[in-house]
Protein backbone atom coordinates (compact mmCIF):
# COMPACT_ATOMS: atom_id res chain seq x y z
CA UNK A 1 0.00 0.00 0.00
CA UNK A 2 2.82 2.11 0.03
CA UNK A 3 3.27 4.66 -2.47
CA UNK A 4 5.98 6.52 -3.73
CA UNK A 5 4.47 9.56 -4.58
CA UNK A 6 1.95 10.09 -1.41
CA UNK A 7 -0.94 12.95 -1.48
CA UNK A 8 -1.71 15.10 0.97
CA UNK A 9 -3.89 13.58 3.83
CA UNK A 10 -7.02 15.92 3.11
CA UNK A 11 -6.63 16.07 -0.57
CA UNK A 12 -8.34 13.01 -1.64
CA UNK A 13 -8.61 13.37 -5.22
CA UNK A 14 -4.87 14.45 -5.95
CA UNK A 15 -3.30 10.97 -6.49
CA UNK A 16 -6.24 8.80 -6.44
CA UNK A 17 -8.89 10.28 -8.42
CA UNK A 18 -12.44 9.83 -6.76
CA UNK A 19 -14.33 6.23 -8.06
CA UNK A 20 -16.47 7.69 -10.58
CA UNK A 21 -20.13 6.09 -10.22
CA UNK A 22 -22.22 4.28 -12.51
CA UNK A 23 -24.01 6.86 -13.09
CA UNK A 24 -21.66 8.99 -14.39
CA UNK A 25 -20.01 5.86 -16.15
CA UNK A 26 -23.93 5.80 -18.12
CA UNK A 27 -23.80 6.36 -21.72
CA UNK A 28 -27.23 5.59 -23.20
CA UNK A 29 -27.58 2.83 -25.26
CA UNK A 30 -24.74 0.64 -23.57
CA UNK A 31 -25.95 -3.09 -21.70
CA UNK A 32 -24.32 -5.75 -19.89
CA UNK A 33 -25.83 -8.85 -20.31
CA UNK A 34 -26.04 -11.90 -17.87
CA UNK A 35 -27.32 -15.14 -19.57
CA UNK A 36 -29.99 -16.32 -17.01
CA UNK A 37 -30.05 -20.37 -15.99
CA UNK A 38 -31.93 -22.20 -18.34
CA UNK A 39 -34.85 -23.92 -17.18
CA UNK A 40 -36.84 -25.33 -19.95
CA UNK A 41 -39.27 -22.91 -20.81
CA UNK A 42 -38.12 -19.29 -22.68
CA UNK A 43 -39.96 -16.80 -19.85
CA UNK A 44 -42.31 -14.46 -21.78
CA UNK A 45 -41.73 -11.19 -22.06
CA UNK A 46 -43.39 -9.07 -19.74
CA UNK A 47 -46.50 -7.17 -20.68
CA UNK A 48 -46.17 -3.54 -22.04
CA UNK A 49 -48.11 -1.47 -19.60
CA UNK A 50 -45.35 -3.58 -16.52
CA UNK A 51 -42.57 -1.77 -18.42
CA UNK A 52 -41.36 2.12 -16.98
CA UNK A 53 -38.99 3.89 -19.77
CA UNK A 54 -38.99 6.56 -17.18
CA UNK A 55 -36.20 4.76 -14.56
CA UNK A 56 -32.97 6.61 -14.98
CA UNK A 57 -30.91 3.32 -14.35
CA UNK A 58 -26.99 3.84 -15.24
CA UNK A 59 -25.93 1.98 -19.01
CA UNK A 60 -22.97 0.21 -19.11
CA UNK A 61 -21.38 -2.54 -21.25
CA UNK A 62 -20.08 -5.67 -19.21
CA UNK A 63 -16.80 -4.76 -20.00
CA UNK A 64 -17.45 -1.15 -17.93
CA UNK A 65 -19.13 -2.66 -15.40
CA UNK A 66 -16.54 -4.67 -14.31
CA UNK A 67 -13.86 -2.11 -14.47
CA UNK A 68 -16.39 -0.01 -12.37
CA UNK A 69 -16.36 -3.06 -9.62
CA UNK A 70 -12.81 -3.74 -9.70
CA UNK A 71 -11.74 0.12 -9.41
CA UNK A 72 -14.03 -0.17 -6.27
CA UNK A 73 -12.63 -3.32 -5.18
CA UNK A 74 -8.73 -1.83 -5.27
CA UNK A 75 -9.84 0.81 -2.88
CA UNK A 76 -11.02 -1.59 -0.35
CA UNK A 77 -9.07 -3.05 2.69
CA UNK A 78 -10.23 -7.05 3.44
CA UNK A 79 -9.00 -9.82 5.20
CA UNK A 80 -7.96 -10.51 1.29
CA UNK A 81 -5.66 -7.81 1.11
CA UNK A 82 -3.63 -7.77 4.41
CA UNK A 83 -3.56 -7.96 8.32
CA UNK A 84 -6.69 -6.67 9.68
CA UNK A 85 -6.32 -6.71 13.96
CA UNK A 86 -9.47 -5.17 14.65
CA UNK A 87 -9.83 -6.05 18.32
CA UNK A 88 -12.98 -7.70 19.18
CA UNK A 89 -13.90 -7.83 15.39
CA UNK A 90 -12.38 -10.79 14.77
CA UNK A 91 -11.40 -10.21 11.60
CA UNK A 92 -10.02 -13.20 10.40
CA UNK A 93 -8.85 -15.53 7.00
CA UNK A 94 -12.22 -17.32 6.63
CA UNK A 95 -11.62 -20.81 4.68
CA UNK A 96 -13.01 -20.44 0.46
CA UNK A 97 -14.56 -23.81 1.26
CA UNK A 98 -17.03 -22.63 3.66
CA UNK A 99 -18.23 -20.05 1.01
CA UNK A 100 -18.03 -22.56 -1.78
CA UNK A 101 -20.25 -25.17 0.30
CA UNK A 102 -22.81 -22.80 1.23
CA UNK A 103 -23.30 -21.29 -2.30
CA UNK A 104 -24.57 -25.11 -3.61
CA UNK A 105 -27.28 -24.69 -5.31
CA UNK A 106 -29.22 -27.01 -3.85
CA UNK A 107 -28.93 -24.11 -0.79
CA UNK A 108 -29.41 -20.67 -2.59
CA UNK A 109 -31.82 -21.59 -4.59
CA UNK A 110 -33.96 -22.92 -1.75
CA UNK A 111 -36.94 -20.43 -1.07
CA UNK A 112 -37.50 -18.69 2.19
CA UNK A 113 -40.98 -19.75 2.25
CA UNK A 114 -40.52 -23.59 0.15
CA UNK A 115 -42.68 -26.37 2.30
CA UNK A 116 -40.60 -28.30 5.10
CA UNK A 117 -40.89 -31.20 2.88
CA UNK A 118 -38.68 -29.90 0.08
CA UNK A 119 -36.30 -28.34 2.61
CA UNK A 120 -35.40 -31.44 4.48
CA UNK A 121 -31.51 -30.74 3.20
CA UNK A 122 -31.31 -27.63 4.32
CA UNK A 123 -32.95 -28.46 7.75
CA UNK A 124 -30.70 -31.42 8.25
CA UNK A 125 -27.62 -29.12 8.13
CA UNK A 126 -29.10 -26.64 10.52
CA UNK A 127 -30.25 -29.15 12.98
CA UNK A 128 -26.90 -30.65 12.85
CA UNK A 129 -25.38 -27.10 13.32
CA UNK A 130 -27.57 -26.56 16.35
CA UNK A 131 -26.45 -30.05 17.94
CA UNK A 132 -22.89 -28.89 17.45
CA UNK A 133 -23.09 -25.54 18.98
CA UNK A 134 -24.28 -27.14 21.81
CA UNK A 135 -22.33 -29.43 22.63
CA UNK A 136 -19.59 -26.92 21.99
CA UNK A 137 -20.93 -24.55 24.30
CA UNK A 138 -22.24 -26.99 27.28
CA UNK A 139 -25.89 -25.39 26.48
CA UNK A 140 -27.91 -27.89 24.71
CA UNK A 141 -30.95 -25.83 23.98
CA UNK A 142 -30.04 -23.80 20.56
CA UNK A 143 -32.27 -21.20 18.28
CA UNK A 144 -30.03 -20.29 15.06
CA UNK A 145 -32.87 -17.35 14.78
CA UNK A 146 -30.60 -14.00 15.56
CA UNK A 147 -29.50 -12.43 13.15
CA UNK A 148 -26.67 -10.89 14.75
CA UNK A 149 -24.28 -11.18 17.92
CA UNK A 150 -26.80 -8.27 19.53
CA UNK A 151 -29.87 -9.89 18.30
CA UNK A 152 -28.96 -12.90 20.22
CA UNK A 153 -27.99 -10.78 23.61
CA UNK A 154 -31.91 -9.82 23.49
CA UNK A 155 -33.15 -12.98 22.71
CA UNK A 156 -31.21 -13.95 26.19
CA UNK A 157 -32.36 -11.26 27.93
CA UNK A 158 -35.90 -11.50 26.32
CA UNK A 159 -36.09 -15.45 27.54
CA UNK A 160 -34.43 -14.63 30.79
CA UNK A 161 -37.31 -11.87 31.49
CA UNK A 162 -40.14 -14.66 30.17
CA UNK A 163 -38.28 -16.89 33.01
CA UNK A 164 -38.76 -14.60 35.35
CA UNK A 165 -42.80 -13.69 34.34
CA UNK A 166 -43.35 -17.59 35.04
CA UNK A 167 -41.78 -17.89 38.10
CA UNK A 168 -43.65 -14.25 39.47
CA UNK A 169 -40.59 -12.58 39.92
CA UNK A 170 -40.36 -10.39 37.10
CA UNK A 171 -41.84 -7.56 39.22
CA UNK A 172 -39.33 -7.46 41.94
CA UNK A 173 -35.89 -8.35 38.99
CA UNK A 174 -35.48 -5.17 37.68
CA UNK A 175 -32.18 -4.42 37.49
CA UNK A 176 -29.38 -6.48 34.76
CA UNK A 177 -25.60 -5.90 35.52
CA UNK A 178 -22.91 -5.25 32.87
CA UNK A 179 -19.88 -4.67 33.37
CA UNK A 180 -17.97 -1.74 32.39
CA UNK A 181 -15.44 -2.94 30.00
CA UNK A 182 -18.54 -5.01 27.80
CA UNK A 183 -19.46 -4.18 24.25
CA UNK A 184 -22.12 -1.12 24.28
CA UNK A 185 -24.77 -4.02 22.97
CA UNK A 186 -24.84 -5.43 26.29
CA UNK A 187 -26.22 -2.24 28.22
CA UNK A 188 -28.03 -1.96 25.28
CA UNK A 189 -30.16 -5.12 25.20
CA UNK A 190 -31.05 -4.84 28.93
CA UNK A 191 -32.19 -1.57 28.48
CA UNK A 192 -34.30 -2.48 25.37
CA UNK A 193 -35.69 -5.80 26.98
CA UNK A 194 -37.11 -3.28 29.82
CA UNK A 195 -34.21 -3.78 32.71
CA UNK A 196 -32.51 -0.68 34.30
CA UNK A 197 -28.97 -1.07 33.71
CA UNK A 198 -26.09 -1.29 36.67
CA UNK A 199 -23.07 -1.02 36.03
CA UNK A 200 -20.12 -2.69 37.53
CA UNK A 201 -17.04 -1.66 37.69
CA UNK A 202 -14.08 -4.05 36.62
CA UNK A 203 -11.48 -4.68 40.10
CA UNK A 204 -7.76 -3.08 39.36
CA UNK A 205 -6.70 -6.07 37.25
CA UNK A 206 -9.35 -5.39 34.78
CA UNK A 207 -11.46 -8.16 35.69
CA UNK A 208 -14.43 -9.09 37.83
CA UNK A 209 -14.35 -7.78 41.39
CA UNK A 210 -16.45 -10.60 43.21
CA UNK A 211 -16.29 -8.98 46.76
CA UNK A 212 -17.96 -5.56 44.83
CA UNK A 213 -20.21 -8.06 43.03
CA UNK A 214 -21.13 -9.92 46.14
CA UNK A 215 -22.04 -6.40 47.51
CA UNK A 216 -24.82 -5.48 45.24
CA UNK A 217 -26.32 -8.45 44.34
CA UNK A 218 -29.72 -8.94 45.40
CA UNK A 219 -32.97 -10.22 44.74
CA UNK A 220 -33.44 -7.24 42.33
CA UNK A 221 -31.77 -8.73 40.13
CA UNK A 222 -32.69 -10.62 36.74
CA UNK A 223 -29.50 -11.26 34.91
CA UNK A 224 -25.48 -11.06 35.31
CA UNK A 225 -23.57 -10.49 31.55
CA UNK A 226 -20.12 -11.51 31.46
CA UNK A 227 -18.18 -11.34 28.65
CA UNK A 228 -16.05 -14.42 28.93
CA UNK A 229 -13.19 -13.62 27.60
CA UNK A 230 -13.48 -10.04 28.25
CA UNK A 231 -13.08 -7.51 25.69
CA UNK A 232 -9.75 -6.75 27.39
CA UNK A 233 -8.64 -10.13 26.14
CA UNK A 234 -8.91 -11.50 30.03
CA UNK A 235 -9.92 -14.82 31.94
CA UNK A 236 -12.21 -14.94 34.50
CA UNK A 237 -10.53 -17.05 37.05
CA UNK A 238 -13.06 -16.27 39.74
CA UNK A 239 -16.30 -16.78 37.15
CA UNK A 240 -17.21 -20.10 39.37
CA UNK A 241 -17.71 -18.64 41.95
CA UNK A 242 -19.53 -15.87 40.01
CA UNK A 243 -21.73 -17.98 38.69
CA UNK A 244 -22.27 -19.73 42.36
CA UNK A 245 -23.07 -15.73 43.82
CA UNK A 246 -25.58 -15.15 40.97
CA UNK A 247 -27.64 -18.20 41.33
CA UNK A 248 -27.92 -18.15 45.40
CA UNK A 249 -29.56 -14.90 44.55
CA UNK A 250 -32.07 -16.73 41.80
CA UNK A 251 -30.54 -14.34 39.14
CA UNK A 252 -29.12 -15.78 35.86
CA UNK A 253 -25.40 -15.38 34.25
CA UNK A 254 -25.39 -14.33 30.47
CA UNK A 255 -22.41 -15.25 28.42
CA UNK A 256 -21.52 -12.83 25.94
CA UNK A 257 -20.06 -15.47 24.02
CA UNK A 258 -18.58 -13.10 21.03
CA UNK A 259 -15.25 -13.69 22.22
CA UNK A 260 -15.47 -17.73 22.06
CA UNK A 261 -12.57 -17.99 19.78
CA UNK A 262 -10.61 -17.36 22.31
CA UNK A 263 -11.61 -20.97 24.42
CA UNK A 264 -13.40 -22.69 21.64
CA UNK A 265 -12.87 -26.59 22.16
CA UNK A 266 -11.51 -26.25 25.48
CA UNK A 267 -14.08 -24.30 27.85
CA UNK A 268 -17.99 -24.61 27.36
CA UNK A 269 -20.11 -21.96 29.08
CA UNK A 270 -22.29 -23.98 30.67
CA UNK A 271 -20.22 -26.18 32.71
CA UNK A 272 -18.79 -23.02 34.42
CA UNK A 273 -22.40 -21.99 35.56
CA UNK A 274 -23.24 -19.91 32.42
CA UNK A 275 -27.52 -20.10 31.94
CA UNK A 276 -27.80 -18.15 28.58
CA UNK A 277 -25.52 -17.46 25.48
CA UNK A 278 -25.36 -16.18 21.99
CA UNK A 279 -22.00 -16.64 19.73
CA UNK A 280 -20.89 -14.44 16.61
CA UNK A 281 -21.18 -17.32 14.50
CA UNK A 282 -19.71 -14.05 11.92
CA UNK A 283 -16.40 -13.78 14.21
CA UNK A 284 -15.65 -17.32 15.44
CA UNK A 285 -17.36 -19.35 12.59
CA UNK A 286 -16.49 -18.50 9.08
CA UNK A 287 -18.26 -15.75 7.94
CA UNK A 288 -16.35 -12.74 6.49
CA UNK A 289 -18.25 -9.72 8.11
CA UNK A 290 -16.57 -6.36 7.17
CA UNK A 291 -18.61 -3.44 6.19
CA UNK A 292 -21.46 -5.02 8.68
CA UNK A 293 -22.70 -7.91 7.78
CA UNK A 294 -24.27 -10.34 7.09
CA UNK A 295 -23.91 -12.09 10.57
CA UNK A 296 -25.87 -14.77 12.69
CA UNK A 297 -25.74 -15.08 16.31
CA UNK A 298 -27.60 -18.25 17.55
CA UNK A 299 -28.95 -18.02 21.58
CA UNK A 300 -27.89 -20.99 23.45
CA UNK A 301 -29.83 -21.79 26.48
CA UNK A 302 -29.66 -24.59 29.58
CA UNK A 303 -32.27 -27.19 29.55
CA UNK A 304 -34.38 -24.86 31.78
CA UNK A 305 -34.80 -22.20 29.36
CA UNK A 306 -35.21 -24.48 26.19
CA UNK A 307 -38.99 -23.36 26.39
CA UNK A 308 -38.37 -19.61 26.14
CA UNK A 309 -36.11 -19.80 22.91
CA UNK A 310 -36.87 -17.67 19.97
CA UNK A 311 -38.83 -19.24 16.53
CA UNK A 312 -37.95 -21.31 14.91
CA UNK A 313 -35.83 -24.32 16.50
CA UNK A 314 -35.22 -27.15 13.97
CA UNK A 315 -36.67 -30.65 15.43
CA UNK A 316 -35.50 -34.36 14.56
CA UNK A 317 -38.43 -36.74 14.02
CA UNK A 318 -38.19 -40.42 13.29
CA UNK A 319 -39.68 -41.24 10.07
CA UNK A 320 -40.70 -44.07 7.57
CA UNK A 321 -39.74 -42.41 4.69
CA UNK A 322 -36.52 -42.37 2.91
CA UNK A 323 -35.96 -38.19 2.97
CA UNK A 324 -32.20 -36.09 3.34
CA UNK A 325 -31.01 -38.26 5.60
CA UNK A 326 -32.95 -41.51 5.96
CA UNK A 327 -35.09 -42.45 9.00
CA UNK A 328 -35.42 -39.02 9.61
CA UNK A 329 -37.75 -35.86 9.29
CA UNK A 330 -36.57 -32.49 10.34
CA UNK A 331 -39.21 -29.66 11.22
CA UNK A 332 -39.19 -26.07 11.82
CA UNK A 333 -41.18 -25.55 15.30
CA UNK A 334 -41.92 -22.80 18.17
CA UNK A 335 -41.01 -23.64 21.88
CA UNK A 336 -43.81 -23.94 24.23
CA UNK A 337 -43.24 -20.44 25.40
CA UNK A 338 -41.26 -18.86 23.29
CA UNK A 339 -40.29 -15.11 22.98
CA UNK A 340 -41.04 -15.53 19.37
CA UNK A 341 -39.67 -14.48 16.44
CA UNK A 342 -36.69 -12.31 15.93
CA UNK A 343 -37.08 -11.82 12.54
CA UNK A 344 -38.60 -12.96 9.12
CA UNK A 345 -37.94 -16.35 8.11
CA UNK A 346 -35.34 -18.52 9.55
CA UNK A 347 -31.83 -16.76 10.21
CA UNK A 348 -28.98 -16.15 8.22
CA UNK A 349 -28.61 -19.79 6.56
CA UNK A 350 -25.45 -18.27 4.53
CA UNK A 351 -23.95 -17.42 7.91
CA UNK A 352 -25.18 -20.75 9.53
CA UNK A 353 -24.17 -23.10 5.83
CA UNK A 354 -20.73 -21.53 6.91
CA UNK A 355 -20.14 -22.08 10.12
CA UNK A 356 -21.55 -25.58 9.53
CA UNK A 357 -19.03 -26.34 6.90
CA UNK A 358 -16.01 -24.85 9.17
CA UNK A 359 -17.16 -26.66 12.35
CA UNK A 360 -17.20 -30.06 9.96
CA UNK A 361 -13.89 -29.26 8.17
CA UNK A 362 -12.49 -28.78 11.69
CA UNK A 363 -13.43 -31.08 14.02
CA UNK A 364 -12.67 -30.90 17.58
CA UNK A 365 -8.88 -31.76 16.77
CA UNK A 366 -8.81 -28.15 14.55
CA UNK A 367 -10.95 -25.71 16.98
CA UNK A 368 -8.85 -26.49 19.78
CA UNK A 369 -6.07 -25.54 17.02
CA UNK A 370 -8.12 -22.26 16.76
CA UNK A 371 -7.95 -21.37 20.43
CA UNK A 372 -4.59 -22.04 20.67
CA UNK A 373 -3.18 -20.29 17.57
CA UNK A 374 -5.76 -17.22 18.76
CA UNK A 375 -4.18 -16.90 22.13
CA UNK A 376 -0.50 -17.70 20.92
CA UNK A 377 -0.40 -14.92 18.31
CA UNK A 378 -1.73 -12.47 21.13
CA UNK A 379 0.44 -13.07 23.25
CA UNK A 380 3.16 -13.12 20.88
CA UNK A 381 2.13 -9.82 19.92
CA UNK A 382 2.07 -8.38 23.04
CA UNK A 383 5.40 -9.77 23.83
CA UNK A 384 6.64 -7.68 20.70
CA UNK A 385 4.66 -4.52 20.97
CA UNK A 386 5.31 -4.39 25.58
CA UNK A 387 8.86 -2.07 25.36
CA UNK A 388 6.43 0.92 22.55
CA UNK A 389 3.38 0.91 24.02
CA UNK A 390 1.59 0.78 27.59
CA UNK A 391 0.07 -1.97 28.74
CA UNK A 392 -2.70 -1.45 31.71
CA UNK A 393 -3.49 -4.82 32.42
CA UNK A 394 -0.07 -6.37 32.22
CA UNK A 395 -0.66 -10.21 32.42
CA UNK A 396 -0.55 -12.87 29.84
CA UNK A 397 -3.99 -12.28 27.43
CA UNK A 398 -6.00 -14.68 25.84
CA UNK A 399 -7.19 -13.68 21.75
CA UNK A 400 -6.43 -10.21 22.08
CA UNK A 401 -4.54 -7.25 23.77
CA UNK A 402 -5.74 -4.15 24.70
CA UNK A 403 -2.35 -1.59 24.36
CA UNK A 404 -2.78 2.54 25.68
CA UNK A 405 -1.40 5.12 23.84
CA UNK A 406 -0.97 7.15 26.37
CA UNK A 407 2.43 7.62 26.54
CA UNK A 408 2.53 8.52 22.96
CA UNK A 409 0.16 10.91 23.62
CA UNK A 410 2.02 12.52 27.01
CA UNK A 411 5.53 12.52 25.22
CA UNK A 412 4.29 14.05 21.94
CA UNK A 413 0.65 15.07 21.40
CA UNK A 414 0.07 11.61 19.50
CA UNK A 415 -3.23 9.99 19.97
CA UNK A 416 -4.58 6.82 19.57
CA UNK A 417 -6.26 7.86 16.44
CA UNK A 418 -3.17 9.09 15.03
CA UNK A 419 -1.62 5.56 15.65
CA UNK A 420 -4.67 4.22 14.10
CA UNK A 421 -4.88 5.93 10.72
CA UNK A 422 -0.74 6.07 10.35
CA UNK A 423 -1.18 1.46 10.47
CA UNK A 424 -2.87 2.16 6.63
CA UNK A 425 -0.26 3.93 5.20
CA UNK A 426 1.66 0.86 6.47
CA UNK A 427 -0.86 -1.71 4.93
CA UNK A 428 -2.27 -2.84 7.95
CA UNK A 429 -5.91 -2.27 8.84
CA UNK A 430 -6.15 -0.15 12.24
CA UNK A 431 -7.26 -1.76 15.29
CA UNK A 432 -10.37 -0.52 17.36
CA UNK A 433 -9.66 2.26 19.62
CA UNK A 434 -10.84 4.21 22.09
CA UNK A 435 -13.00 0.44 23.06
CA UNK A 436 -13.03 -1.01 25.90
CA UNK A 437 -14.03 2.35 27.54
CA UNK A 438 -12.52 1.82 30.42
CA UNK A 439 -8.73 2.42 28.81
CA UNK A 440 -7.94 5.53 27.86
CA UNK A 441 -6.35 5.63 24.69
CA UNK A 442 -6.95 2.42 23.82
CA UNK A 443 -5.71 0.34 21.20
CA UNK A 444 -7.46 -2.87 21.06
CA UNK A 445 -5.59 -5.36 18.74
CA UNK A 446 -6.45 -8.72 17.99
CA UNK A 447 -4.09 -10.55 15.33
CA UNK A 448 -6.60 -13.55 15.29
CA UNK A 449 -5.68 -17.45 15.07
CA UNK A 450 -4.95 -17.24 11.84
CA UNK A 451 -2.18 -14.60 10.73
CA UNK A 452 1.41 -16.49 10.42
CA UNK A 453 4.13 -15.59 12.34
CA UNK A 454 5.52 -13.25 9.77
CA UNK A 455 2.15 -11.45 9.82
CA UNK A 456 2.31 -10.59 13.52
CA UNK A 457 6.06 -9.54 13.10
CA UNK A 458 4.91 -7.26 9.83
CA UNK A 459 2.09 -6.08 12.18
CA UNK A 460 4.36 -5.23 15.02
CA UNK A 461 6.66 -3.73 13.13
CA UNK A 462 4.52 -1.57 11.48
CA UNK A 463 3.41 -0.61 15.35
CA UNK A 464 6.89 0.23 16.50
CA UNK A 465 7.51 2.15 13.25
CA UNK A 466 4.40 4.59 14.28
CA UNK A 467 5.63 4.53 17.80
CA UNK A 468 9.82 5.81 16.60
CA UNK A 469 7.80 8.20 14.18
CA UNK A 470 6.10 9.98 16.79
CA UNK A 471 8.94 10.86 18.62
CA UNK A 472 10.70 12.00 15.35
CA UNK A 473 8.03 13.43 13.24
CA UNK A 474 4.74 14.03 15.19
CA UNK A 475 3.19 15.96 12.50
CA UNK A 476 3.23 13.05 9.94
CA UNK A 477 1.25 10.98 11.80
CA UNK A 478 -1.34 13.78 12.49
CA UNK A 479 -1.95 14.24 8.66
CA UNK A 480 -2.00 10.29 8.05
CA UNK A 481 -3.08 8.20 6.34
CA UNK A 482 -1.61 9.48 3.33
CA UNK A 483 -1.75 6.93 1.05
CA UNK A 484 -5.29 5.69 0.91
CA UNK A 485 -7.84 7.38 -1.80
CA UNK A 486 -9.41 9.12 0.90
CA UNK A 487 -7.68 11.21 3.89
CA UNK A 488 -8.73 11.98 6.98
CA UNK A 489 -12.55 12.51 7.43
CA UNK A 490 -14.83 14.73 9.24
CA UNK A 491 -16.11 11.53 10.57
CA UNK A 492 -19.32 13.21 12.68
CA UNK A 493 -19.82 14.87 9.69
CA UNK A 494 -19.92 11.66 7.84
CA UNK A 495 -22.10 9.92 10.63
CA UNK A 496 -24.62 13.01 11.06
CA UNK A 497 -24.95 13.45 7.08
CA UNK A 498 -23.80 10.53 5.40
CA UNK A 499 -23.88 11.37 1.47
CA UNK A 500 -25.16 8.11 0.45
CA UNK A 501 -27.25 8.61 -2.86
CA UNK A 502 -26.49 10.14 -5.79
CA UNK A 503 -28.59 12.73 -7.10
CA UNK A 504 -28.80 14.07 -10.50
CA UNK A 505 -27.03 16.90 -11.68
CA UNK A 506 -29.31 19.89 -11.37
CA UNK A 507 -31.63 17.85 -8.75
C1 LIG B 1 -17.91 -8.57 22.77
C2 LIG B 1 -19.00 -8.30 21.77
N1 LIG B 1 -20.27 -8.49 22.12
C3 LIG B 1 -21.28 -8.28 21.24
C4 LIG B 1 -21.05 -7.85 19.97
C5 LIG B 1 -22.21 -7.57 19.05
O1 LIG B 1 -22.23 -8.38 17.93
P1 LIG B 1 -22.88 -7.89 16.56
O2 LIG B 1 -22.00 -6.82 16.01
O3 LIG B 1 -22.93 -9.10 15.70
O4 LIG B 1 -24.25 -7.38 16.87
C6 LIG B 1 -19.72 -7.63 19.55
C7 LIG B 1 -19.42 -7.16 18.18
O5 LIG B 1 -18.34 -6.90 17.78
C8 LIG B 1 -18.68 -7.86 20.48
O6 LIG B 1 -17.39 -7.66 20.13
Amino acid sequence: MNNSNPPSGDDAGAAVPAAALTFERSVAGRRAVDVPTWHGAATPPLPAHLLRESLALPELSQGELVRYYSDLASRNFGIDTGSYPLGSCTMKYNPKVDDLLASLPGFTELHPLAPEGLAQGTLAVLYELQQALGEITGLPAVSLAPAAGAQGELAGILMVKRALEERGELAQRRRVLVLDSAHGTNPATAAMAGFAVTELQSGGDGRIDEPALRAILDETVAAVMVTLPSTLGLWEPAIEAVARDIHAVGAYLYADGANLNAIVGRLRFGDVGFDVAHLNLHKTFSTPHGGGGPGAGPVLASAELARFLPTPVIERHESEGGGAVPGWRYALAAPPASIGRMQQFHGSVGVLLRAYAYLRTLGLEGLRAVSENAVLNANYLRELLLPYYDLPFPTRVLHEVVFSATRQRREHGIRAYDIAKRLIDHGVHPPTVYFPLIVEEALMIEPTETESRESIERVAAAFIAIAEEAARDPEALHAAPTTAPIGRLDEALAARQPDLRWRAPGT
